[in-house]
């Protein structure tokens, strides 16, 4: 199994996803300031990763207070959070994973501080195993939706790489072919961060599932070819309504995927849904480095001096969106009440679920 984020002798271990595909290098971290450092370079990347990078900040920012006194220990707590929260705006899991840290640490700190970081620790290493648990029962409850020899079409990496492992929307892919379906996997290039040129197709690669690699501008040209069957992707934030804020791109896809007929799926934990936000107008989008679309593994392909824009997400309207895949089965509109059905089902069983947050001042709004 892919390696996303792991723990040993007090470090934090990221899969580097800024050398993939050509080098495999771990990135060790050992403090919270490298790790929301890591966060902020993509590094580690995806929501739920994301959510898991962040409990692991927290965790290593507890170990960092030298001393025992609880309320100067949560002040400190307080500082390292409000910096894993300004790393990226959007995934709404990192957010989710900060509220739940606290709270793990408040419900500890009467028993000490040594007892509050143990539990911060812990946490990080649950909700990492937790994630891939939840991916696999995404994977078994998407796989439904997926016929024998589908051609799928799929943009960025929602895979293990963006997860504790096993994938969202490559979760539900590999469900399907441990269920025995033959399927073929159309791999957006997602520029300008290429994460499905080199991370969807590295991990679709290494597990043998077939793929085709193309540039997002294809997309509409192979779906009026009749040869995308599904579209399936994963999401950084679900707004109450069912608006989904995913990688740049997926809107477009969305909307030709209407417009050919064919069904439009995201496979998302609980986690990504804020019901705070009563739709996607209000979901922060990330604004990334101009860089990062003029240039090209180091190299300019872009006069000097332009103006350039690098929203990192869109807003998918619910309207696009065939069906909802989480770990609690499969969600269909009217998306409000089946996602506060799903969320009233996941309280019922324990799972934590602390109020989601305002979202950051810094990033974009979405239109
Ligand atoms: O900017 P990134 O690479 O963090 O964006 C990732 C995505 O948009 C993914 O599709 C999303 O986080 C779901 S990952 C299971």
């Amino acid at each position: 199994m892919i390696e996303t984020i792991t723990y040993a002798d007090g470090a934090v271990r990221l899969l580097d996803q800024t050398r993939l595909p050509t080098e495999v290098v771990v990135h060790d971290c050992r403090t919270a300031a490298e790790l929301a450092e890591a966060i902020r370079t993509m590094r580690v990347r995806g929501a739920p990763a994301l959510g898991i990078a962040a409990a692991y900040a927290l965790a290593l920012g507890a170990r960092e207070y030298p001393g025992e006194d609880p309320a100067a220990f949560r002040a400190h707590l307080e500082r390292v959070a409000a910096e894993v929260r300004a790393t990226r705006p959007t995934a709404v899991n990192l957010f989710w994973a900060v509220a739940r840290a606290l709270a793990v640490a408040d419900a500890a700190l009467p028993q000490g501080v040594a007892a509050a970081r143990e539990a911060l620790l812990q946490l990080a290493h649950r909700l990492r195993e937790e994630d891939v648990a939840i991916n696999r029962q995404m994977g078994a409850h998407g796989a439904a939706l997926v016929p024998d020899g589908a051609r799928v079409l799929t943009h960025c990496n929602a895979g293990a790489l963006a997860t504790g492992g096993y994938g969202t929307a490559l979760g539900v892919i590999r469900g399907a072919v441990e269920a025995g379906k033959r399927l073929h996997v159309y791999v957006d290039e997602t520029r300008p961060f290429l994460q499905g040129a080199r991370l969807t197709a590295w991990e679709l690669h290494a597990d043998g599932i077939p793929l085709t690699l193309i540039t997002d501008n294809m997309a509409g040209y192979f779906m009026a070819q009749g040869k995308v069957d599904l579209v399936i992707v994963g999401a950084d934030r679900i707004a109450a309504n069912g608006d989904v804020a995913n990688k740049i791109g997926t809107y477009s896809l969305a909307v030709l995927a209407q417009a050919h007929g064919i069904p439009f799926y995201v496979a998302a934990p609980l986690s990504t849904v804020d019901l705070g936000l009563p739709d996607g107008a209000a979901i922060p989008i990330e604004e990334r480095a101009p860089t990062e679309v003029t240039h090209l593994a180091g190299q300019r392909i872009a006069p000097e001096g332009i103006a350039v824009a690098n929203p990192a997400f869109d807003v998918t309207p619910a309207r696009y969106v065939t069906a909802i895949i989480t770990e609690r089965g499969i969600l269909r509109p009217p998306y409000e009440a089946a996602l506060r059905t799903a969320l009233a089902t996941a309280d019922d069983s324990g799972v934590e679920r602390p109020a989601s947050e305002e979202p950051p001042a810094s990033g974009a709004r979405a239109r």
